[in-house]
């Protein structure tokens, strides 16, 4: 049963292998004072078991748009309801391509897109999905629709690659959301909220990837490649460097 004097979230876990850390998140997050809902995709579903989160949680998992447990079968409607955010962690490429075209064709694509409340994904995907331009595009695309993109982060991957594309540790997701949540202290942390944008080459996914150069108007108003940071004249006491800041996002 709900804790009412707890704020609620909903966790959605996706089909990547990095669901299983999805448990310590769901922890992470009741340490933080939330009360987790989960909701899994099927892909998830064949990666981890739903038993797991059930136990965790002490609530139904529900992956199904047709869950008869579901009384008035409004379950994508009424799950996200109430609820401070919803946090996808992992998000697969596949998850991210989705909502970033509106798609709605399962459980949480559906309360994604009726959804009230902030949405955060933490993408987690082989550092290809993730520099494909296609997943670029929908990044991109997410960013300007309002949903907070936590990470990547870069390194080992199950794949055996290195790179960008990691899921950030479930720690940092949870202290993601919040300070995603709690506005007054956002000022100098990593997270990338798409609705209060900084100098737009502060984004660190669209940036350093080149998918558009953009002009550095913050500090020397040349063109935003990831190279012409070196440049920036060191300021000790003035305002932060903003390109460090920016290389810490990114991992
Ligand atoms: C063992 C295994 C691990 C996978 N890991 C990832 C991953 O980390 N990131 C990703 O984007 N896709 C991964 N995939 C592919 C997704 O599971 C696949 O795209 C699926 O359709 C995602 O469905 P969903 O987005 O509905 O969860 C993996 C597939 C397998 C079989």
């Amino acid at each position: 049963m709900a804790n009412i004097s707890r704020k609620q979230i909903v966790l959605g876990i996706t089909g990547g292998i990095a669901a299983y850390k999805a448990a310590e998140l769901t922890r992470e997050l009741q340490r933080k004072g939330f009360d987790v809902q989960v909701v899994m995709t099927r892909a998830a579903g064949s990666l981890v078991t739903p038993a797991t989160f059930q136990a965790l949680s002490g609530k139904p998992v529900f992956s199904d748009l047709w869950d008869p447990r579901i009384a008035d079968n409004m379950g994508h409607i009424e799950l996200s309801r109430g609820k401070e955010a919803i946090v996808v962690a992992p998000a697969t490429a596949d998850f991210l391509a989705k909502i970033a075209n509106g798609l709605a064709d399962d459980l949480l694509s559906t309360l994604c897109l009726a959804r009230e409340c902030p949405l955060l994904v933490a993408p987690a995907m082989n550092r290809q999905m993730w520099d494909n331009p296609a997943t670029r595009r929908n990044v991109e695309r997410l960013l300007r629709d309002g949903v907070n993109i936590l990470g990547p982060g870069s390194g080992d991957q199950a794949c055996g690659e290195v790179g960008l594309g990691r899921m950030l540790e479930p720690q940092e997701i949870a202290e993601a959301v919040v300070m995603q949540l709690s506005p007054k202290l956002l000022r100098g942390v990593q997270v990338f909220r798409a609705d209060r944008r900084g100098p737009r080459h502060h984004q660190p996914q669209l940036r350093e990837n080149g998918v558009r150069r953009r002009t550095c108007r913050a500090r020397c108003g040349r063109q935003g490649k990831p190279d012409h940071r070196a440049g920036h004249p060191a300021r000790p006491g003035g305002r932060r460097d903003h390109a460090r800041r920016d290389d810490r996002a990114d991992v």
